[in-house]
């Protein structure tokens, strides 16, 4: 087992990463579980797979879950189930001091997580994130949001967790699609700041991904040492640093957008995608090489993801997708400011990118 600290200024927290530690729960979170029952906030499938255990894990404890199943899915990050959690969680009398866990994926985590940040000014949360995406992103950091008709992720708070608890032995039962789309985030920790990481993606990734437990705890372990190292430095966004950790996003946001947000393509999907496109457009640029550019790529081939926009039948062209990216929430006193990279291993935030060059730039993608 691996335990990463988050040094947080006033508030520290640890990771967690390693197999078992669910049954563990009690013994691991300790006097944090200072009352009898402990409110649960989860999804119907993670509940359907986890609830026994959990449940049993508290009772040998002294513990009762006060269990709040959400319907799975994106819809669930909305100002209805936020609104309808907060009272759920005041009708259980849940004080500041008490800590609420989030048991589940991104989406659960976004909301638990924001729903803690404003019941009663701001309570504790643990994160016990339960696909590889949430392990190795989106449940270190504090980043809480929901949805609206305006967009993704618009309304939040950064909140940051009291634990998180990474049990890789969730990641068995994950569809194959869902871990390879966790795992572009993974490999965005290589590309973004740490070109030997990338070789050890090339090396393992695939072993990793077909379930090899040491491979699984080294990928999950150094993405959420590189991303606490990121957040301690920069939490709030404001230094150019955890902005970083957008690569691909820009360019995801935008296929994400043009396919409805829907399973047509997942977030991950499009991160990788995204990534792909970030690197050609610094190749164009003059930055990274064509080569390195390539490697990416294939990499992502190789595991099993797509590597081209053109086979996505996305239907639009380069301006529509650009169009899709001023609606980005990046967007600073109207500049899109992206990730670019010098090279593997070397991203850079660049604020003079002419959208004009995008639009064709991805005109060309998409017919290539
Ligand atoms: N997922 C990007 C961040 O936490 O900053």
């Amino acid at each position: 087992m691996a335990v990463i600290p988050v040094d947080i200024a006033g508030r520290p927290y640890e990771v967690h990463v390693g197999s078992g530690l669910l049954p563990r729960l009690a013994e691991i979170a300790g006097p944090r579980l200072r009352k009898r029952r402990v409110p649960i906030v989860t999804d119907a499938n993670v509940h359907a797979a986890c609830a026994s255990m959990v449940d049993a894990a508290l009772a040998a404890a002294g513990h009762e879950a006060a269990w709040r199943v959400l319907p799975a899915g994106e819809a669930s990050k909305s100002w209805n189930q936020l609104a309808a959690t907060v009272d759920w969680l005041l009708a259980e009398e849940v004080e500041r001091g008490d800590h609420i866990i989030a048991l589940g994926g991104g989406v659960i985590g976004d909301l638990t997580g924001f729903a803690a940040s404003i019941l009663k000014r701001g309570c504790n949360f643990i994160q016990v994130p339960t696909s590889l995406l949430a392990q190795v992103d989106s449940s270190v950091g504090g980043k809480t949001a929901i949805n609206t008709p305006a967009g993704k992720n618009l309304v939040g708070a950064f909140h940051q967790p009291a634990l998180v608890l990474a049990d890789l032995d969730l990641l068995n039962t994950l569809p194959r699609r869902e871990l390879l789309a966790g795992y572009a985030e993974v490999v965005k920790y290589g590309l973004l700041g740490d070109a030997r990481f990338f070789d050890w993606c090339v090396a393992h990734g695939a072993a990793m991904l077909a379930g090899d437990a040491d491979l699984r705890e080294q990928a999950v372990a150094h993405s959420v040492a590189a991303k606490a190292k990121i957040v301690k430095a920069d939490e709030r966004e404001t230094l150019g640093l955890r902005a970083l950790l957008n690569l691909g996003h820009t360019f995801g946001h935008a296929l994400e957008a043009q396919t409805g947000f829907s399973d047509r393509l997942l977030h991950g999907e499009g991160v990788a995608l995204g990534m792909i496109l970030a690197a050609r457009f610094s190749a164009r640029r003059g930055l990274i090489t064509a080569a390195a550019a390539d490697r990416i790529a294939a990499h992502f081939a190789d595991v099993g993801m797509a590597s081209e926009i053109a086979t996505l039948g996305l239907n639009c062209d380069g301006q529509a997708l650009v169009a899709h990216m001023l609606h980005d929430k990046k967007m600073d006193a109207g500049t899109l400011p992206f990730v670019l990279m010098k090279d593997i291993g070397e991203a850079f935030l660049a604020k003079d990118v002419d959208l004009a060059e995008v639009a064709t730039f991805l005109g060309d993608q998409l017919t290539r």
